[in-house]
């Protein structure tokens, strides 16, 4: 098993808070987990950008906390900027994606390396992906600290991942449902009624 791989079996699956105990289910990927896997991807990302002109795209929002703890473990110069995208989601499925911030910083002949939360179906980051080839980078890949592979649409798949995941839906560390928990230090699994009652 490769070290992205989160075990459902073997994770030690705590009980999430006593604030919402009626909401999610576990916690699966505890804050200590999150910042030794963090710090394990900003060496790999060092590796392999040092010396180049890097620009970090990070997509908003739910990369905000993962974006903070990664690129101060980055000891290397960059560029941020960031784009908005979201989706019309009904329930858990995303719909129609619209662009809510473009990019400002020029990208074209230089490194870019996009960073997102998750890769679910895999639309948003092509999306994303193929408006920022457009511009000519020297040079572009992804970044995502979560994957479930067995969602997606697409072809894409990421060139940096901090964990596999079976397919559960994930709120915490950036990552919402309907705006809400995104300000949890762990990730957590939202019990199916939470959302299933609002599709
Ligand atoms: P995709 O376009 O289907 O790959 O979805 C990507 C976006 O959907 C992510 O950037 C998240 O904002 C959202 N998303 C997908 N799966 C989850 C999840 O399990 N929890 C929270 N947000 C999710
Ligand atoms: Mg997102």
């Amino acid at each position: 098993m490769s070290e992205a791989e989160i075990n459902p079996v073997t994770v030690v699956r705590k009980r999430a808070s006593r604030i919402w105990p009626e909401e999610i289910s576990c916690v699966l990927i505890s804050a200590t987990h999150l910042k030794k896997r963090v710090r394990e991807l900003a060496r790999q990302i060092e590796r392999d950008y040092t010396g180049r002109d890097l620009v970090i795209v990070a997509l908003l929002k739910g990369t905000v906390l993962f974006l903070a703890d990664l690129i101060r473990q980055l000891k290397l110069p960059l560029h941020l900027d960031f784009i908005g995208i979201s989706s019309y989601r009904e329930g858990v499925e995303s719909k129609d994606l619209i662009v809510t911030k473009e990019l400002r910083i020029e990208v074209k002949g230089r490194d870019v390396l996009i960073v997102d939360d998750i890769l679910d179906t895999g639309r948003t980051m092509e999306r994303v992906a193929e408006k920022i080839q457009r511009l000519k980078p020297r040079s572009l890949k992804t970044c995502v600290l979560l994957d479930k592979p067995s969602r997606r649409v697409t072809s894409v798949c990421a060139d940096y991942t901090g964990f596999i995941l079976p397919d559960a839906f994930v709120i915490g560390y950036g990552l919402d449902y309907a705006e809400r928990y995104r300000n949890l230090p762990f990730i957590g699994v939202l019990r199916p009624h939470v959302y299933q009652k609002t599709r």
